[in-house]
C-alpha cells in the first residue's frame, strides 16, 4: 500500500477500507506522508465523497490518534456543543461557563478559524496569556475544579485533527459533510462526555446554505455518534447574517464578555440559551425546554456565569484584568467607520461577505503559516430589522492594514441591504433534527 494508489483509488470514487484510511491517517500523524499527499487525498474524498462506512472509520482513526479524555474520576454528567462554523459564533465562551454554573461538566476541544468561520481557539487565544494546550492531566484536573475547560487539540489529544483541521483551512477543503463529521466527533468523543448539543448553522455564512445539505450534514452526524454510543442532539441555527454584532477575535471575547454581563444581543442570546437548554433537557436536568431556558437565563443575569469565565480563564493563565476592563485592550491602528447611504430597514447582512471581510483585515488566514491579528475584525450597528438613517453608522472595520477605504465602504454596502419596506427581525432559532431523519421547522 502506498499513498499514491490511495489517492488513486479515492479520485476514481472507490471506497477506502478501514486499513486504508488507517494508513493515510497515521501516516499523516507520524510525518511519514507529506502535507501535499494528504492535500490531495482531501480533494479526492472532498469531490468523490466518502460513504457511511468510511466516514465511521475515518472518525474512529482520527480519535485513536491521540488519548481521549479520562473523565472517570469526576462523578458528574459530562456535556458538551459544538457548531459546524458561522461567523460571529462565540457560543462556545458564554455556553461553558453557563453550563458549568448548573453543576455539569464542560471538557471543552475546540477549533481555529475554518475559512471565513471564527475559530473558539483564535477568539480565547486573544485574551493575553490564556493556555489552551492543556495536558489531559491538567484538563481533567481543571474540570473537576471549576466544572469547564477551553482545550486545544494537541499532540497528546486528537492529533489528527489538529493537523488535518489547519490542512483543510489552507486547500479550501473543509465543506464536505465526512470531513467536518469526522473532524468534530473525533474531538468530542475524546472528551469523555455523555452528551452533546450540536449547532448546524444554515445560511450564507454557514458551510451549507440549504436546508437539504444542513439536514444531510445533521444526519451524518447523529449516525456516526450514534455508532459511538453518545447521545447526540441538533438544533438548526441560522447563520444568515452575523451572530451578534461583533466579528474577529477580540471584538468576540468583548462582545461575550457583555453577555455575560446582561447585555449581550438578542439573537446571540437566543442561541445560547436554546443549546444550553437542550443540554439540560437531554441531560435529564430538566423536564422541559422551557424550564430549562427559565433556569439558564437567571443564570445568565446573575452574573454567575460572568464569574465562572473569569475562573476559567484565570486557571488557564489568562490575565483576567482584559475580562473586566476590555477597555484596557490595545486598538487597531485605524477604525474605519462605513455610514448608510439611505434610510430604510436593514433587511439583509450578508455573513459570508462580512466574514471574508473580517479575515481579509487581518481577523483570519489564508495560509497555514499566516499570524492571526487578534484585534481585528468588524463590528456592526445594526441588524437585520434595525432601522438606520441614511448617514448612520452600519458598521466600523478595526485594523492594521493598510486596505483602501473605498473598498472597505464598498464591501459593507455590497455586504448589507436596505430597503424601504418593514422587515422584521429574523428568528435564528430554525428547527429541531429528529431522529427519523427528518426535521421539526421550527419546534421553538
Ligand atoms: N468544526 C470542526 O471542528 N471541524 C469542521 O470540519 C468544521 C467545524
Amino acid at each position: 500500500m502506498n499513498a499514491l494508489q490511495l489517492i488513486t483509488k479515492k479520485q476514481a470514487g472507490n471506497e477506502l477500507t478501514p486499513d486504508e484510511i488507517s494508513y493515510l491517517v497515521r501516516g499523516y500523524v507520524n510525518g511519514d506522508i507529506p502535507d501535499y499527499q494528504m492535500s490531495a487525498f482531501l480533494m479526492a474524498a472532498y469531490y468523490q465523497e466518502m460513504s457511511p462506512e468510511e466516514t465511521y472509520q475515518l472518525t474512529k482513526i482520527m480519535l485513536e490518534s491521540g488519548e481521549r479524555v479520562n473523565t472517570s474520576s469526576i462523578p458528574g454528567i459530562k456535556v458538551d456543543k459544538h457548531s459546524t462554523g458561522g461567523v460571529g459564533d462565540k457560543v462556545s465562551i458564554v455556553l461553558a461557563p453557563l453550563i458549568a454554573c448548573v453543576g455539569l461538566y464542560v471538557p471543552m476541544i475546540s477549533g481555529r478559524a475554518l475559512g471565513h468561520s471564527g475559530g473558539t481557539l483564535d477568539k480565547l487565544e486573544s485574551i493575553p496569556g490564556i493556555n489552551t494546550n492543556l495536558s489531559v492531566d491538567e484538563a481533567v484536573k481543571q474540570l473537576s475544579k471549576i466544572g469547564a475547560v477551553f482545550m486545544a487539540q494537541t499532540e497528546e489529544l486528537v492529533p489528527a485533527d489538529k493537523k488535518m483541521y489547519a490542512l483543510r483551512d489552507a486547500t479550501s477543503t473543509v465543506k464536505s459533510i465526512p470531513l467536518i463529521t469526522a473532524s468534530i466527533l473525533s474531538k468530542k468523543i475524546a472528551e469523555g462526555i455523555d452528551g452533546l448539543v450540536l449547532d448546524v448553522k444554515v445560511g450564507k455564512g454557514a458551510f451549507y446554505s440549504r436546508q437539504q445539505y444542513a439536514l444531510k450534514l445533521a444526519n451524518s452526524l447523529i449516525n456516526v455518534s450514534e455508532k459511538f454510543g453518545l447521545k447526540t442532539s441538533v438544533l438548526f441555527t441560522a447563520m444568515d447574517q452575523p451572530l451578534g454584532k461583533a466579528v474577529g477575535n477580540w471584538l468576540e471575547i468583548k462582545e461575550s464578555i457583555d453577555t455575560l454581563r446582561g447585555n449581550g444581543p438578542k439573537d446571540f442570546v437566543d442561541v445560547v440559551l436554546a443549546l444550553g437548554s437542550e443540554m439540560l433537557v437531554q441531560t435529564k436536568q430538566e423536564k422541559t425546554y422551557e424550564e430549562a431556558l427559565k433556569r439558564l437565563s437567571i443564570k445568565l443575569q446573575s452574573g454567575e456565569a460572568y464569574k465562572k469565565l473569569l475562573e476559567i480563564v484565570k486557571s488557564q493563565g489568562g490575565k483576567t484584568k482584559f475580562i473586566e476592563n476590555p477597555g484596557n485592550y490595545p486598538e487597531s491602528q485605524r477604525k474605519i467607520v462605513v455610514r448608510s447611504e439611505r434610510s430604510g430597514y436593514i433587511s439583509t447582512i450578508d455573513a459570508l461577505q462580512i466574514g471574508t471581510l473580517a479575515m481579509d483585515v487581518g481577523a483570519g488566514r489564508h495560509k497555514m503559516t499566516d499570524e492571526v491579528d487578534l484585534k481585528a475584525g468588524v463590528m456592526l450597528n445594526k441588524k437585520v430589522g434595525d432601522y438606520v438613517e441614511r448617514g448612520e453608522e452600519l458598521a466600523t472595520i478595526m485594523t492594521d492594514r493598510q486596505i483602501e477605504v473605498t473598498e472597505i465602504n464598498t464591501r459593507v454596502w455590497n455586504a448589507i441591504e436596505v430597503t424601504k419596506l418593514k422587515v422584521l427581525p429574523p428568528n435564528p432559532l430554525l428547527g429541531y433534527a429528529v431522529k427519523d431523519g427528518s426535521c421539526r421547522w421550527p419546534p421553538f
